[in-house]
């Protein structure tokens, strides 16, 4: 099976780089998955070998909180399993020393599709993401020199890296492959859509399908929820945060409040919503965007200002909709959780 992985990839440089992504490594739940009717995702693994020893050692360092300056915080710390790897009930993140971000942590699951990463594509490529939180002060306040010495130092590592050298390049890409394996294809929702469904909807979350596709799928696109391009959804600006979105990576003016495009799939996990978690729960998001807009400069074209018409049934039918889109086989997973070493 190695060796049909080593074929795949030298056909796929002779077939312009089309890789398979239902490659499965010997004796390993390991596997790229591609669904039905699903476009190729951005990463493939073709420079990261997907090998079980990887994937666990992804694992432990997503989980251990060695990753931060005074051992308090991991990446898990605010991406929760059981809230789609979002932060549950925190508006902005949380990180050492009880600081708080100036963002709310999105749920982490199909990130190979994602062009781009956090709410303003200021990341763009999944092996360098976590040197982000790792730097940064108020989330782990560390730098990835002093990580790799307390890894060096650590044998529990020293056991999980093998052969392979303790250093930043090995540890991110052991990462990716955790966070790359967080796929969400399972919902009610991806149930129903398989030919030869068992499954089907309500009436309710029918009626909510419909409504949905004529109004959100423009920017929220099947199959994976998002276009992932920056849009503005009219928010009125948090004038403690002053966030300006897109518009901070490119000091472009027309980037204005513009966010990247965040997936519904498992929305219902992951309140409160929005880049800054203002909004507590569904029904205020769909009251929201039933009012006229608050900020107009750079409203996606996309939405009508004076917000849409939705009857208090539409709005119901519609979260009922969302809901489908939960996942359980992603929360649920044993091989995401905690390893639990200590
Ligand atoms: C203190 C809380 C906190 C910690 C710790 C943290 N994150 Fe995050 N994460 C966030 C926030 C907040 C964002 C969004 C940031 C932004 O948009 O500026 C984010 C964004 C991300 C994204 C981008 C998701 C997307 O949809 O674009 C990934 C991937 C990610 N984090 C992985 C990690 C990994 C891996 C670690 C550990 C090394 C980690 N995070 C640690 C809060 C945290
Ligand atoms: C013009 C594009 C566009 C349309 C149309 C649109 N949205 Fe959004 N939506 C966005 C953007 C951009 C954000 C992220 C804004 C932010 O984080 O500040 C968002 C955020 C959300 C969120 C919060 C997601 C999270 O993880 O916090 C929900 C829920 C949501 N939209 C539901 C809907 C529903 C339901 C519809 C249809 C009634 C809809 N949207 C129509 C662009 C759109």
């Amino acid at each position: 099976m190695k060796h049909f992985f080593i074929i795949a990839s030298f056909a796929a440089l002779f077939f312009g780089c089309k890789v398979d992504p239902k490659i499965v490594v010997a004796n390993s739940p390991i596997q790229e998955v591609l669904p039905d009717g699903w476009p190729k995702p951005v990463y493939t693994f073709s420079n990261n070998p997907l090998s079980e020893a990887k994937f666990q050692l992804g694992r432990a360092l997503f989980y251990d909180p060695i990753l931060s300056i005074d051992s308090t915080v991991s990446c898990a710390s605010c991406h929760q399993d059981f809230a789609a790897f979002a932060n549950a009930g925190h508006q902005l993140s949380h990180g050492i020393k009880e600081l708080n971000g100036n963002r709310n942590a999105p749920p982490l699951f199909n990130l190979n599709w994602h062009p781009y990463f956090m709410h303003d594509g200021g990341i763009n490529h999944i092996e360098v993401q976590p040197l982000g939180p790792i730097s940064n002060t108020v989330e782990m306040g560390e730098n990835i020199g002093h990580v790799i010495t307390k890894l060096q130092r650590s044998a529990r590592y020293r056991n999980l890296f093998g052969s392979d050298e303790i250093n930043s390049q090995n540890m991110l890409k052991a990462m990716a492959q955790f966070m790359g394996m967080l796929y969400s294809y399972n919902s009610k929702y991806d149930q129903v859509k398989k030919s030869g469904a068992q499954q089907s909807f309500t009436g309710s979350e029918f009626h909510g399908y419909q409504l949905f596709l004529t109004n959100c799928n423009g920017c929220h696109k099947e199959p994976l929820f998002s276009d992932f391009q920056f849009r503005s959804n009219g928010l009125k600006v948090n004038p403690a945060l002053n966030d300006s979105g897109r518009a901070h990576i490119t000091g472009l003016s027309t980037d204005k409040f513009k966010f990247k495009t965040p997936s519904l799939r498992n929305i219902a996990l992951t309140a409160p919503y929005m880049h800054d978690g203002r909004f507590e729960n569904l029904d205020s998001v769909l009251n929201y965007y039933t009012r006229a807009f608050e900020n107009t400069q750079n409203l996606d074209a996309q939405l009508p200002a004076g917000g849409f018409q939705f009857s208090a049934t539409d709005k119901k039918d519609i979260i009922n909709f969302l809901k489908t889109l939960s996942d359980t086989a992603l929360i649920n997973n044993a091989r995401f959780k905690d390893p639990k070493h200590f």
